[in-house]
């Protein structure tokens, strides 16, 4: 498929023939396999803390949510998670957490180091917008990957979303440059129906994936939290220009992605599959997606990590989630990826 800007991708975000959105997400299946494969990469997320610093409008966990129970996982829990991941023949873990200061400079990195020690596991951090001394340090201890959504392209929007710290000077998009001059690999993505979220910045969204070396892209719907400033009734929006935050447009958002940048690797997201719990996982693994990232939180703090309200597998212990992904992925024809797997498309 031939690309000259966002035009054309707004094209197809708008298309209205069901027949030609179906040649859509076949293209992108077909691009999937082609690029990287039949493998489905598993990666173990790892929820080490709901505190966080920011007050982001739709997230759940943000600070003025002060009715909810806060934890911070100590680090023996964490390496725990770890070494179920390895057990299970998973080859990353993923530490996400709010923007935590608890979770010092010299914790994380300790982690890191005792992961490395005792796992041949990749490491991804996904823990906010920490300073260049942390990511530095982190990289140094050894982690291998970061994950930072820039969540939306138009900077109004984002900053109605995101209040600033104060003093701060770097967007998300500097840090994302800073953390691939530091050689992680870098993974961001976008939430597709944020209210004030028209087609137009939606389509600049997918674009940006383009422009941008990342490695990794994840994709999921904006789920209104009752909690926060988002998801309570009478929100404004973009009108008749508002995005959707159903399963459709995801799903077209996910094949976009993989059009747009074939050898990236593409989970097939929990709010994916929060959204339709039945099939959710399987239809992004079917549009374009090649990795999962099942919870492997110790239930007791699952719950309290609720950046969205009915999370898919909230409720279940990590094995139970593991074995349910693994059994999803192989019904579809689809096959279980052994060690951390590459930076992008199938070599390393
Ligand atoms: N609905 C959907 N996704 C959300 N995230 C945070 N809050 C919500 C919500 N209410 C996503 C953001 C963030 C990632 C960790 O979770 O995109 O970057």
């Amino acid at each position: 498929m031939d690309w000259t800007g966002a035009t054309d991708v707004l094209r197809w975000l708008r298309e209205s023939d069901p027949a030609k959105v179906r040649s859509l997400l076949e293209e992108a299946d077909a691009v999937r396999r082609r690029e990287v494969g039949d493998e489905v990469h598993l990666r173990g997320l790892v929820e080490v803390s709901n505190r966080c610093v920011r007050d982001c409008a739709y997230c759940g966990i943000a600070v003025s949510h002060r009715d909810l129970v806060r934890y911070r996982m100590t680090a023996e829990e964490v390496l725990a998670c770890a070494r179920m991941a390895a057990r299970l023949g998973f080859g990353t873990v993923v530490l996400q957490g709010g923007e935590d200061y608890g979770l010092t400079r010299e914790w994380v990195a300790g982690v890191v180091r005792a992961i490395r020690q005792e796992t041949p596991l990749a490491i991804t951090l996904s823990l906010g917008e920490r300073p260049d001394e942390d990511l530095i340090a982190w990289r140094e201890a050894g982690a291998d990957r970061y994950l930072l959504r820039f969540e939306t392209t138009d900077q109004d929007l984002y900053r109605q979303i995101h209040p600033p710290l104060p003093g701060e000077t770097r967007d998300r998009f500097q840090i994302l440059a800073r953390l691939r001059e530091l050689d992680y690999e870098v993974g961001s993505g976008i939430m597709v129906g944020i209210p004030g979220q028209t087609w137009e910045t939606l389509a600049r969204d997918l674009w940006r994936f383009r422009e941008m070396d990342l490695d990794m892209i994840g994709i999921g719907p904006f789920i209104p939290h009752p909690e926060t400033p988002l998801g309570r009734p009478g929100v404004p929006d973009a009108g008749p220009d508002q995005v959707p935050a159903n399963e459709d447009t995801v799903l077209r958002c996910v094949a976009l992605a993989r059009l747009l940048r074939p050898d990236a690797n593409i989970p097939s997201t929990t709010a994916l599959a929060t959204i339709n719990r039945e099939r959710g996982r399987e239809h992004g693994l079917q549009c374009g997606a090649n990795v999962v990232m099942p919870n492997l939180t110790p239930q007791r703090y699952r719950v309290l990590y609720e950046i969205y309200p009915a999370k898919a597998s909230a409720d279940e212990p990590p094995e139970r989630t593991a074995e349910a992904v693994t059994r999803r992925v192989l019904a579809l024809g689809r096959t279980i990826a052994r060690g951390p797997g590459p930076r992008r498309g199938r070599g390393r």
